[in-house]
């Protein structure tokens, strides 16, 4: 069999240890897994209900379409139902993104560290991949500017930033995309809007009719609590979606998917909740680092990258040991860094206490 070539130089993604093997390794009764910014709190009550009614009817296809939740979201939204895509999970989009636009003989541009899939899935379309070094934890948009040229076809921005939590300003996105060829794509992922509080933080739905080269990326797997059940999508304009939809799989967001998600956009107060814990969350991890002198990103997602200035790998052990399941910063660019998705107020309490002790 010959692989593609760029598929030897790629890793299979390394998820994080599940819990049931950690405690059985460890021996421990109860873990908490802080590793992969999901929702401490669950998903809406809503959506409980909705799966439960839906169970008799396993048998029949998705709607390709998801009309349904397209109506619903096109309306929440503010947008025509033509200016979506959705993926399993934001991920997929990802990838038809760089199935749509990527091959060789193209370069796309993003920062370094930031989240792998761009790369990884940009890799295996055989494109050249330039990436720019962040600086300070924050997209160097000059930088990254500069190394567009006539092959570049994507540009990424992660906004904020995976894994330092960096935003990026209203007056510096909008500076950057004035600049940018207006054949080039900018993906501006928002993975983490619903937890933003910074009142400069862009608001990206209005630019879509200024700028037809930009496609923004949410999901429904963070704030929304429903990761399990694989559901993002993509907004641009209806060209561009257009454009791509040929590169999607059928029936690629489940049924049980499209319908949490249906449900899920009714409970704003959830949203409210958890935007509001997780900003409390931060404090007490910001409160923790001042006080131990630690480095850190203020953060506008749900996680905080935090400099111990020792082997992450060991500190993520000692943590593993008591029960927490974080994210070393070893794989993500920072290797005295640990990533931690923010808790419960007692989550994030129960883990600065260890922190402290190791310390
Ligand atoms: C920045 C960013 N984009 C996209 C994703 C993918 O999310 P999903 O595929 O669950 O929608 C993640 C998940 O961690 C992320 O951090």
């Amino acid at each position: 069999m010959k692989v593609k070539e760029q598929l030897k130089m790629l890793k299979p993604y390394q998820p994080g240890k599940p819990i049931e093997e950690v405690k059985k390794e460890y021996n421990l009764d109860k873990v908490v897994k802080l590793a992969s910014n999901e929702n401490p709190f669950g998903c809406s009550e809503l959506v409980k209900k909705v799966l439960v009614d839906h169970f008799d009817n396993m048998a029949i296809y998705p709607d390709g379409y998801a009309f349904a939740i397209r109506e619903k979201l096109a309306n929440h939204l503010g947008v025509n139902m033509d200016q979506l895509i959705f993926g399993n999970g934001s991920d997929e989009i990802v990838q038809i993104i760089c199935r749509s636009y990527l091959g060789k003989g193209t370069n796309t541009v993003m920062a370094t560290p930031t989240f792998p899939q761009y790369r990884h899935n940009a890799v295996i379309e055989g494109a050249e991949i330039r990436e720019i070094p962040l600086k300070n934890g924050e997209h160097d948009l000059e930088n990254m500017l500069q190394a567009i040229d006539e092959k570049t076809r994507v540009v990424w921005v992660c906004n904020p930033n995976n894994p330092t939590g960096v935003y990026i300003p209203e007056s510096q996105l909008l500076s950057f995309l004035e600049k940018v060829p207006t054949d080039v794509l900018v993906v501006l992922d928002e993975a983490y809007y619903e937890y933003v509080t910074q009142e400069d933080y862009p608001n990206s739905i209005n630019l879509l009719q200024k700028y037809e080269n930009l496609m923004i990326l949410r999901t429904f797997s963070k704030a929304y609590g429903l990761a399990s059940l694989r559901i993002g999508y993509g907004i641009a304009n209806p060209t561009l979606i257009k454009e791509m939809e040929p590169a999607r799989e059928p029936f690629n967001t489940n049924t049980l998917a499209q319908k949490a998600a249906f449900v899920a956009l009714d409970d704003q107060d959830f949203i409210e909740y958890c935007r509001n814990e997780n900003e409390k969350g931060l404090k007490q991890y910001y409160c923790f680092c001042e006080e131990f002198n630690l480095k850190y990103f203020p953060s506008q997602g749900n996680f905080i990258l935090i400099n111990f200035g020792r082997d992450a790998n060991e500190l993520f052990e000692a943590l593993l040991k008591k029960g927490f399941i974080v994210r070393s910063g070893k794989a993500l660019g920072f290797p005295t860094s640990l990533r931690i998705t923010v808790g419960s107020t007692e989550q994030n309490e129960a883990i600065i206490q260890h922190l402290k002790e190791l310390l």
